[in-house]
């Protein structure tokens, strides 16, 4: 049963379940304020469930690809959508700040450029 470690809670989640599926299902949520709410509920299309992953993950999926390439999203920001990850593995997990949480630290946004 992999474990998610996000907002100082550690989450028990089971393997297969998406990472969205299993935060929300833990009370807490991938979105900021108004995404909440205004979501496309998991399709991978809005874009407000992108968050900072640390641990072993699948590929990005097309949606995600897709969705990532295109502002306020960038493929250099290294980011993720929840709602396509399939947890299997114990994961880190990181909101950043933002609609779509797309506003990284400088430090974070440098970083990721060097990778
Ligand atoms: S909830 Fe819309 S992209 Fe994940």
């Amino acid at each position: 049963m992999p474990s998610i470690s996000f907002d100082g809670k550690t989450i028990e989640c089971d393997s297969g379940q998406t990472l969205r599926n299993a935060l929300i299902a833990a009370g807490t949520s991938p979105h900021n304020g108004q995404s909440t709410w205004l979501n496309c509920k998991g399709l991978g299309s809005c874009g407000t469930c992108a968050v900072k992953i640390t641990g072993v993950t699948h590929d990005k999926t097309i949606m995600e690809k897709w969705r990532l390439s295109f502002p306020p999203h960038k493929n250099s920001s290294g980011l993720r959508l929840a709602c396509q990850v399939i947890v299997t593995n114990d994961l880190v997990v990181e909101k950043q700040n933002g609609f779509w949480g797309q506003k990284m630290a400088a430090s974070q946004s440098e970083s990721n450029k060097s990778t």
